[in-house]
């Protein structure tokens, strides 16, 4: 019973500042900042389940398999087999992945739905974390015009296998579903609140329960989905109130369908509908399924160390990257993101903090682009995700002094700016090459701090596929980088390296002077290719 617990444990080693990292190095602040960079990205996850009725199969717009109602579906399937008696296993941990062909998990929803999470799965995120996104990002999309949001936590460890099985199916009993839930931590009145919650959006379908569903036989529905309400693409009350009240679809197929399969009438009815009737107003509904999607949610392996709830700041740096001009002068470039209701104001300003606690003088920077960006509305990034208007400013400065050491933006947020050591995207190039991807990655130190006798090294994480599910592992490797030429203050470093056996994901690459300093650690998926057959020679 100790193994699994210790096993997790070690996981947690202390890192150089005394900050708690994972088996990858990544620090929770690193994995908070990611986060805040997704949510406030409209063209990242969010962009796979806006609007709410958007079809999982753009190839078969007919399917009824919609995305948002699969990204909630999945939570339950990977957390309610958590053992809180026993070893602590299970959880939202991911390993539903690997449990994609258990009769329990009928239909194509698991591999289609991690398959669209891997695009954005990288060492800051694990796929566990993203199964969470996804549930804000789809909850959100789902409730508008209000787009509220769980607080998120990350922090969650993938598991390296499947868990045990046990997901209640419609033909299970009463029973069998109570026990389940009481062995995953929830308690009769919270299994009713998830069910209640869940089943306000999407449906039973033909294609995976043809017992429960007649096959309608219509074009325009060809997974023959029957909705659990009326509004199957709005996250709502509407299901409870057609249940209490007996109009509309009255609860829908696992309410009013064959007599064999009415567990969610069993399960509303298992406290002569007590706690369905405490949640059938729209606000009563909304607070009582953001709290309990958010326990589901957090409901993780023990041993995991989930971070405070994400607040995303008012204002961030949401890219940046430093580079050199052929002068040798540095650049550094980027995109500012600040959100509010009403919207930022039209300019942001920003300073570069010095050594010694001097700055170099405040600058402007004018909008890029504003979201949403009415009147498109349809467009993902015309839905209201929740963080009112988010306003991009994208900046380009030459760096002056070189005692910069931060930037300061809005006077609310503050990052640090090493001008040591730097990947530089100017001279770096990725393409692929057999299935792999081949990465020429260019690093700049400064002269003084790269004397005789320091070696320089990239340490690289990238995405490979792992047996049995389509979720990638991240495999490390580190290789030695040799010198290149000067290039004003800097030298500059290079290396070449095979990364990846084509599994989606983005890699990660992190300059080393020897174990003094580490430059920050730098996704390759923006990276430009090369178009020379010598690498070197780009
Ligand atoms: C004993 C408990 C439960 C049973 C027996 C059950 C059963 C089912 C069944 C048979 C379907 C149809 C799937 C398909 O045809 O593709 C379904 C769909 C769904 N379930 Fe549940 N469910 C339960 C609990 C939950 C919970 C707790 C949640 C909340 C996270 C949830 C969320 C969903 C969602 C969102 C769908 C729609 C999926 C889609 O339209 O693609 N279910 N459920
Ligand atoms: C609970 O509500 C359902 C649906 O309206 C109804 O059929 C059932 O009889 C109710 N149960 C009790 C104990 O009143
Ligand atoms: C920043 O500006 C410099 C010229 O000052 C230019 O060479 C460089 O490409 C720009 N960087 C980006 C990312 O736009
Ligand atoms: C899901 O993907 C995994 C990994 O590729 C595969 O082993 C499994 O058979 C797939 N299952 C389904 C139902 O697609
Ligand atoms: C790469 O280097 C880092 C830091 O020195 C170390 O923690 C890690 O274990 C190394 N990885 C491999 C595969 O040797």
């Amino acid at each position: 019973m100790i193994l699994p617990l210790f096993i997790a444990l070690l996981t947690q080693i202390q890192g150089i500042c005394g900050q708690s990292v994972d088996k990858n190095g990544v620090t929770i602040l690193e994995k908070i900042e990611e986060v805040e960079r997704q949510m406030l990205n409209v063209f990242t996850l969010v962009s796979v389940v806006a609007p709410c009725n958007k079809i999982s199969a753009p190839e078969n717009p007919h399917s009824g398999q919609q995305t948002s109602a699969e990204w909630v579906r999945i939570v339950f399937h990977d957390t309610i087999t958590k053992n809180i008696e026993g070893p602590g296993l299970g959880g939202l941990d991911a390993s539903v992945g690997f449990e994609a062909d258990r009769p329990e998990n009928v239909g194509a929803f698991i591999n289609v739905t991690l398959g669209q999470f891997t695009q954005f799965s990288s060492i800051f995120l694990s796929m566990s974390d993203l199964i969470g996104i996804g549930l804000s990002d789809s909850l959100a999309t789902c409730d508008q015009p209000l787009a509220r949001r769980i607080p998120l936590r990350v922090g969650r460890m993938d598991a390296t296998g499947p868990g045990p099985a046990g997901v209640p199916g419609p033909t299970d009993s009463l029973a069998f579903a109570q026990a389940a839930f009481t062995k995953a931590g929830f308690t009769n009145s919270e299994m009713i609140q998830a069910v209640a919650c869940g089943h306000s959006l999407g449906g039973v379908h033909h294609e995976n329960f043809p017992d429960i569903v007649p096959d309608p036989n219509d074009p325009e529905n060809l997974f023959g989905r029957s909705p659990f309400d009326s509004t199957p693409d709005v996250f709502d009350n509407t299901g409870v109130q057609e249940y209490l009240t007996r109009t509309g679809l009255k609860g829908g197929p696992l309410v009013v369908g064959p007599e064999a399969t009415r567990t969610d009438f069993l399960i509303f009815n298992s406290d002569d509908n007590a706690t369905i009737t405490a949640m059938s107003t729209p606000s009563s509904f909304e607070n009582t399924c953001l709290t309990i999607f958010q326990k589901m949610m957090d409901n993780v392996p023990a041993g995991t160390v989930l971070s405070d709830p994400v607040t995303v700041r008012p204002w961030i740096l949401r890219e940046s990257h430093l580079d050199l001009l052929a002068s040798g002068g540095v650049t550094f470039s980027g995109t500012i993101s600040g959100h509010s209701t009403p919207a930022p104001p039209a300019t942001a300003n920003y300073f570069y903090g010095t050594v010694g606690g001097g700055n170099t003088g405040q600058k402007t920077v004018q909008q890029s682009f504003v979201y949403p960006n009415r009147p498109n509305g349809g467009d993902p990034e015309d839905t209201l995700i929740g963080f009112g208007t988010i306003v991009d400013y994208e900046f380009n400065d030459t760096l002056s002094s070189p005692s910069i050491t931060s930037i300061n933006i809005m006077s609310s947020y503050t990052a640090p700016v090493n001008l040591n050591i730097f990947i530089l995207p100017s001279q770096s190039f990725s393409n692929p090459v057999n299935g792999q991807r081949q990465s020429i990655i260019r690093v700049a130190v400064l002269g003084t701090l790269a004397t005789t006798g320091t070696t320089m090294s990239l340490r690289i994480w990238s995405p490979n596929r792992q047996p049995g599910s389509v979720v990638p592992t991240f495999v490390n490797q580190n290789i030695t980088m040799s010198f290149l030429r000067t290039q004003g203050d800097y030298k500059i470093y290079q290396a070449v390296a095979l990364t990846g056996d084509g599994a989606p994901g983005s890699t990660t690459v992190q300059a080393n002077l020897g174990t003094t300093q580490a430059s920050v650690k730098v996704q390759t998926g923006s990276l430009k290719p090369c178009t020379s057959a010598i690498p070197t020679t780009c």
